[in-house]
């Protein structure tokens, strides 16, 4: 039985930490419930700068080095901050070369378009640096996916993972109405409606709907790419993602210990505690 799957051969839906701290890794790998780990620069930069602020001196290369055997061997993203295809090969070939030597599981995460200023980058640099990656044996996580189009190009291009951005299409459908939101609010699968008309992203109503289009995507072409449902920021978003099937959810600690959370569940407890018989705590 392999760990991704039940008695039955069914795939179960791998759980990653979408974390760069090493505090909050070690917790995940320790209860049991970590399948891999995802970095990006914004979360590196968070948790670098919270052991700094405690006063510690990091060493960059040893701490990837301590999430990556912390990881024991499960597949860990690191991301490129290059953004044309030459640059991004190149870095994506030093960090694998530099790191999976530690415990065999860096995946390179390259963006599906880096041209967001214009002149660095053109529409293909992504899709052309998975594909010399991937072609190369370098694993890849193709991020910052929005549509089902991107994921088609991605994994056409051979990339391992897929990362639909849900809770990032959320916010852009929240955006739209114009209201003030809290991120880690739930946001409808199904998507909302103003005026009688559902918000949608070309005809995407919801991160989870995201996620959902790439997930039957793969699945009718047989790709071997799996959908890492990302930006996920409560727990029923977590539970809708895990029902349309997505491969893998990866996910910021807060959200896995949220995951455990019921008032029902405190109250049951407080009653069962206060209903011990004596002597039952103590048999032998
Ligand atoms: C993981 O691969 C992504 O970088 C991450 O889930 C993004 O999450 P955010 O939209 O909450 O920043």
């Amino acid at each position: 039985m392999k760990d991704d799957q039940n008695e039955k051969g069914d795939s179960i839906m791998k759980i990653f930490i979408d974390s760069a701290d090493l505090d909050e890794i070690r917790q995940g790998f320790a209860w049991g419930v970590a399948d891999g780990v995802t970095t990006n620069p914004s979360l590196l930069k968070k948790a670098v700068e919270r052991r700094a602020k405690a006063g510690e001196k990091v060493d960059l290369r040893k701490y990837i080095t301590q999430v990556l055997e912390v990881a024991g061997g499960t597949p860990v993203s690191l991301e490129v901050t290059e953004v044309t295809a030459e640059k991004m090969v190149e870095q994506g070939k030093r960090l694998y070369a530099l790191f999976n030597p530690v415990a065999g599981n860096v995946v390179i995460k390259i963006p599906v378009n880096p041209a967001f200023k214009d002149g660095d980058a053109t529409h293909f640099d992504g899709i052309k640096a998975i594909r010399e990656l991937t072609g190369g044996g370098i694993p890849v996580n193709t991020t910052l996916i929005f549509t089902p189009e991107q994921a088609l190009l991605a994994a056409k291009a051979g990339a391992r993972f897929l990362s639909p951005f849900a809770g990032r299409i959320d916010d852009d459908l929240r955006g739209k109405r114009g209201v003030k939101f809290d991120k880690s609010a739930y946001y409808p699968a199904a998507g909302t409606a103003v005026n009688g008309q559902t918000l949608e992203d070309n005809g995407i109503v919801s991160g989870v709907d995201l996620v959902e289009q790439c997930v039957e995507m793969v699945s009718i072409y047989g790709f071997e790419a799996e959908v890492l449902a990302a930006s996920l920021r409560n727990p029923r978003q977590v539970r809708e993602a895990a029902l349309v099937g997505a491969h893998v959810a990866t996910l910021p600690f807060s959200v896995i210990q949220d995951m455990l959370k019921h008032h029902k569940t405190y109250e049951g407890m407080a009653l069962f505690t206060a209903d011990i018989v004596p002597e039952y705590a103590t048999l032998k």
